[in-house]
């Protein structure tokens, strides 16, 4: 349950995690439900994905799949109804699956627009549609977080990077106008940059990083966990960035 004026409980919450098979939504997965969230976790591929679902059930934790990909036109409202019909209300919608668009890497020029717009599709045209379908019973029931998992890619103009970084630069601008929109309403839409983190995707995108330098998911999920616990709560339209120690890059909130 959300209460507008004592910040967040994760005990009983029903949260949808997006990209919840493997990386930072495993994680964050993992670190909901064992704090007595009810999760659902959302990703294309099953065999991953009931995994993780079991792996979370035999820690007694509460947690279920839906097989779905939410470039998916048709996906939204199919994933809010298996959800609902799974935990009923949700209160907490992280929208953390993503592609890197084209890889490896490259640069504009070398993307092809159909490589760009699928990057748009997952990172900002899903997370859109996701956030619609759920938000709107929020906004009824008065209370709700969503928060969108960003990156400095969003920030920053990386060369090679230019179809995820347009997408995440896009998607922070897209939770701060929800979050305008939405102000009054009781549902607050945050926006965190998890940092570098040791996961399949950051393989993708740097293969040559050392992944000893890189945070472990958990880590960072616990860091967002306790962002969405803060009392006070965080405002609504927050961008906050995590995963880094403090001697390389205090919390940053933009
Ligand atoms: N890793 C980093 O260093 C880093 C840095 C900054 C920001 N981030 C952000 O952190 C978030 C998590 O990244 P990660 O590194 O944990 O990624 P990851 O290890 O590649 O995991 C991605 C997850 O998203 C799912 N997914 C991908 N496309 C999907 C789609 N179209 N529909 C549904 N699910 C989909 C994947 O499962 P399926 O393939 O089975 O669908 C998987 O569960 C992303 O938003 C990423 O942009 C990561």
């Amino acid at each position: 349950m959300i209460d507008r004026e004592t910040g967040f409980v994760v005990k009983g919450t029903g949260a949808v995690v997006t990209g919840g098979s493997r990386g930072l939504g495993k994680a964050l997965g993992q670190a909901l439900a064992a704090a007595g969230a009810r999760v659902v976790l959302v990703a294309r591929e099953a065999d991953p994905l009931r995994q993780v679902v079991t792996e979370i059930r035999e820690r007694g934790g509460e947690a279920h799949a839906v097989i779905a990909d939410v470039a998916d036109k048709d996906a939204a409202y199919a994933i809010a109804g298996q959800a609902a019909a799974l935990v009923g209300r949700i209160d907490l919608l992280i929208n953390n699956a993503s592609t890197l668009g084209p890889v490896p890497l490259r640069l504009l020029l070398d993307t092809d627009c159909e490589q760009f717009a699928e990057a748009l599709q997952v990172n900002l045209i899903g997370p859109f549609r996701l956030t619609k379908a759920l938000a709107g019973p929020m906004v009824l029931r008065g209370s709700g977080t969503v928060v969108n998992i960003s990156s400095d890619a969003a920030v920053e103009a990386y060369g090679h990077w230019g179809a995820y970084g347009a997408s995440k630069a896009a998607l922070d601008h897209l939770g701060r106008i929800w979050a305008a929109e939405l102000e009054g309403t009781g549902v607050r839409v945050l926006t965190v940059d998890p940092g570098e983190m040791n996961t399949r995707m950051h393989a993708e995108a740097i293969p040559e990083a050392d992944p000893a330098s890189l945070a472990d998911p958990a880590r960072v999920a616990a860091q967002i966990l306790s962002l969405l616990q803060r009392e006070p709560p965080l405002p609504s339209g927050r961008r906050v960035s995590v995963g880094r120690e403090p001697d390389q890059q205090p919390e940053r909130a933009s």
